[in-house]
Protein backbone atom coordinates (compact mmCIF):
# COMPACT_ATOMS: atom_id res chain seq x y z
CA UNK A 1 0.00 0.00 0.00
CA UNK A 2 1.31 3.14 -0.80
CA UNK A 3 1.86 6.09 1.35
CA UNK A 4 -1.32 8.63 1.28
CA UNK A 5 -1.27 11.93 3.10
CA UNK A 6 -4.81 13.37 3.36
CA UNK A 7 -4.51 17.37 4.47
CA UNK A 8 -8.14 18.59 6.32
CA UNK A 9 -9.25 21.84 7.44
CA UNK A 10 -11.48 24.76 7.43
CA UNK A 11 -11.43 26.76 4.43
CA UNK A 12 -8.40 29.13 4.08
CA UNK A 13 -6.41 26.61 6.05
CA UNK A 14 -4.06 26.40 2.94
CA UNK A 15 -4.80 22.43 1.93
CA UNK A 16 -4.44 22.96 -1.46
CA UNK A 17 -1.34 25.39 -1.54
CA UNK A 18 0.34 23.47 1.47
CA UNK A 19 -0.82 20.11 -0.36
CA UNK A 20 0.35 20.79 -3.76
CA UNK A 21 4.49 22.19 -2.68
CA UNK A 22 4.72 19.01 -0.05
CA UNK A 23 3.77 17.09 -2.84
CA UNK A 24 6.71 18.45 -4.72
CA UNK A 25 8.70 18.44 -2.01
CA UNK A 26 8.57 14.80 -1.95
CA UNK A 27 8.42 13.90 -5.49
CA UNK A 28 4.52 12.69 -4.83
CA UNK A 29 1.50 13.03 -6.86
CA UNK A 30 -0.96 15.85 -5.63
CA UNK A 31 -4.78 15.63 -5.67
CA UNK A 32 -7.31 18.21 -4.94
CA UNK A 33 -10.83 16.62 -4.34
CA UNK A 34 -12.60 20.10 -5.20
CA UNK A 35 -10.87 19.18 -8.49
CA UNK A 36 -12.02 15.46 -8.82
CA UNK A 37 -15.39 16.12 -7.74
CA UNK A 38 -16.11 19.90 -9.88
CA UNK A 39 -14.20 17.64 -13.14
CA UNK A 40 -16.86 14.90 -12.72
CA UNK A 41 -19.60 17.45 -12.00
CA UNK A 42 -18.74 19.08 -14.83
CA UNK A 43 -19.68 22.12 -13.26
CA UNK A 44 -17.95 24.67 -10.96
CA UNK A 45 -18.14 23.52 -6.89
CA UNK A 46 -20.98 27.02 -6.89
CA UNK A 47 -22.97 25.80 -9.62
CA UNK A 48 -23.33 22.93 -8.04
CA UNK A 49 -24.14 23.87 -4.60
CA UNK A 50 -26.86 26.31 -6.51
CA UNK A 51 -28.23 23.84 -8.84
CA UNK A 52 -28.66 20.51 -7.12
CA UNK A 53 -27.63 21.59 -3.45
CA UNK A 54 -25.27 20.38 -0.63
CA UNK A 55 -26.58 17.03 -0.18
CA UNK A 56 -25.71 16.03 -3.72
CA UNK A 57 -22.50 17.47 -3.70
CA UNK A 58 -21.73 15.48 -0.34
CA UNK A 59 -22.55 12.28 -2.38
CA UNK A 60 -20.46 12.78 -5.40
CA UNK A 61 -17.31 13.88 -3.21
CA UNK A 62 -17.61 10.37 -1.22
CA UNK A 63 -17.96 8.93 -4.51
CA UNK A 64 -14.77 10.80 -5.68
CA UNK A 65 -12.72 10.39 -2.81
CA UNK A 66 -13.49 6.42 -2.59
CA UNK A 67 -12.33 5.98 -6.19
CA UNK A 68 -9.28 8.74 -5.59
CA UNK A 69 -7.60 6.46 -2.19
CA UNK A 70 -8.60 3.53 -4.62
CA UNK A 71 -6.31 4.70 -7.54
CA UNK A 72 -3.53 6.20 -5.21
CA UNK A 73 -3.22 3.06 -2.94
CA UNK A 74 -1.90 1.27 -6.12
CA UNK A 75 1.01 4.71 -6.92
CA UNK A 76 3.99 5.72 -5.04
CA UNK A 77 2.94 8.25 -3.03
CA UNK A 78 0.09 10.91 -2.77
CA UNK A 79 -1.00 13.70 -1.13
CA UNK A 80 -4.63 14.26 -1.07
CA UNK A 81 -6.34 17.91 -0.20
CA UNK A 82 -9.96 17.49 1.21
CA UNK A 83 -12.30 19.88 1.03
CA UNK A 84 -13.49 21.84 4.27
CA UNK A 85 -16.59 19.58 4.70
CA UNK A 86 -15.72 16.28 3.16
CA UNK A 87 -15.38 14.85 6.84
CA UNK A 88 -19.32 15.98 7.50
CA UNK A 89 -19.73 12.71 5.52
CA UNK A 90 -18.97 9.88 7.81
CA UNK A 91 -18.67 8.05 5.18
CA UNK A 92 -15.88 10.04 4.05
CA UNK A 93 -14.46 9.53 7.47
CA UNK A 94 -14.90 5.69 7.33
CA UNK A 95 -13.51 5.70 3.68
CA UNK A 96 -10.36 7.48 5.21
CA UNK A 97 -9.10 5.38 7.93
CA UNK A 98 -6.62 3.18 7.50
CA UNK A 99 -6.20 4.87 3.92
CA UNK A 100 -4.42 7.71 4.73
CA UNK A 101 -2.67 10.15 7.42
CA UNK A 102 -4.85 12.80 8.08
CA UNK A 103 -2.88 16.23 9.35
CA UNK A 104 -5.46 18.68 10.36
CA UNK A 105 -4.41 22.50 9.26
CA UNK A 106 -5.51 24.17 11.61
CA UNK A 107 -6.64 27.79 11.02
CA UNK A 108 -8.73 30.57 13.52
CA UNK A 109 -11.83 31.93 12.61
CA UNK A 110 -10.80 35.35 11.78
CA UNK A 111 -7.90 34.70 9.68
CA UNK A 112 -9.64 32.31 7.78
CA UNK A 113 -12.58 34.45 6.79
CA UNK A 114 -10.00 37.03 6.18
CA UNK A 115 -8.47 34.52 3.54
CA UNK A 116 -11.70 33.34 1.86
CA UNK A 117 -14.38 36.47 2.43
CA UNK A 118 -13.76 37.49 -1.35
CA UNK A 119 -13.72 33.76 -2.99
CA UNK A 120 -16.89 32.69 -4.79
CA UNK A 121 -16.88 29.52 -1.86
CA UNK A 122 -20.71 28.79 -1.37
CA UNK A 123 -20.55 28.02 2.62
CA UNK A 124 -18.18 31.76 2.91
CA UNK A 125 -20.87 34.45 2.58
CA UNK A 126 -22.31 35.59 5.68
CA UNK A 127 -19.08 35.74 8.29
CA UNK A 128 -21.41 34.85 11.26
CA UNK A 129 -22.49 31.42 9.97
CA UNK A 130 -19.23 31.29 8.88
CA UNK A 131 -17.57 31.57 12.39
CA UNK A 132 -20.20 28.89 13.51
CA UNK A 133 -19.61 26.33 10.96
CA UNK A 134 -16.10 26.69 11.90
CA UNK A 135 -16.49 26.01 15.34
CA UNK A 136 -19.09 23.15 14.44
CA UNK A 137 -16.38 21.46 12.61
CA UNK A 138 -13.52 21.52 15.02
CA UNK A 139 -14.33 18.85 16.99
CA UNK A 140 -14.71 16.57 13.53
CA UNK A 141 -11.59 17.50 11.91
CA UNK A 142 -9.78 16.91 15.96
CA UNK A 143 -11.46 13.84 16.31
CA UNK A 144 -10.16 12.32 12.98
CA UNK A 145 -6.65 13.40 12.66
CA UNK A 146 -3.57 12.44 13.40
CA UNK A 147 -1.10 15.13 13.40
CA UNK A 148 -2.34 18.74 13.72
CA UNK A 149 -0.67 21.69 12.43
CA UNK A 150 -1.76 25.28 13.35
CA UNK A 151 -0.85 27.70 10.31
CA UNK A 152 -1.87 31.53 10.59
CA UNK A 153 1.28 32.25 11.84
CA UNK A 154 3.34 30.41 8.83
CA UNK A 155 4.16 30.88 5.66
CA UNK A 156 2.64 27.92 2.94
CA UNK A 157 6.60 26.85 2.29
CA UNK A 158 7.20 25.93 6.30
CA UNK A 159 3.83 24.24 6.65
CA UNK A 160 4.30 22.74 3.46
CA UNK A 161 7.98 21.38 4.90
CA UNK A 162 6.31 20.55 8.17
CA UNK A 163 4.11 17.87 5.83
CA UNK A 164 6.63 16.79 4.17
CA UNK A 165 8.76 15.69 7.48
CA UNK A 166 5.23 13.69 8.48
CA UNK A 167 4.88 12.13 5.15
CA UNK A 168 8.24 10.81 5.35
CA UNK A 169 8.46 9.61 8.87
CA UNK A 170 4.80 7.68 7.76
CA UNK A 171 6.19 6.07 4.30
CA UNK A 172 9.43 4.68 6.45
CA UNK A 173 6.94 3.26 9.10
CA UNK A 174 5.02 1.66 6.51
CA UNK A 175 7.66 0.08 4.79
C1 LIG B 1 -16.53 23.39 1.65
C2 LIG B 1 -15.22 23.71 1.39
C3 LIG B 1 -14.69 23.87 0.02
C4 LIG B 1 -15.54 23.09 -0.99
C5 LIG B 1 -16.99 23.46 -0.82
C6 LIG B 1 -17.52 23.15 0.57
C7 LIG B 1 -16.96 23.23 3.06
O1 LIG B 1 -13.35 23.41 -0.05
O2 LIG B 1 -15.38 21.72 -0.83
O3 LIG B 1 -17.12 24.82 -1.13
O4 LIG B 1 -18.03 22.64 3.28
O5 LIG B 1 -16.22 23.67 3.97
P1 LIG B 1 -12.08 24.24 0.56
O6 LIG B 1 -11.99 23.91 2.02
O7 LIG B 1 -10.93 23.69 -0.21
O8 LIG B 1 -12.33 25.67 0.31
Amino acid sequence: MAPVIALTGFMGSGKTSVGRQAAWLLGWDFVDLDVEVAVAAGKTIPEMFANEGEVAFRRLECERLRAVLETMADGTGAVLALGGGTLSSPEAVDLLRGAATLIYLEINADEAWRRVARSDRPLARDRRSFVALLENRRALYEAAADHVIAVEDQAVASVARLVADIARKYARDLG
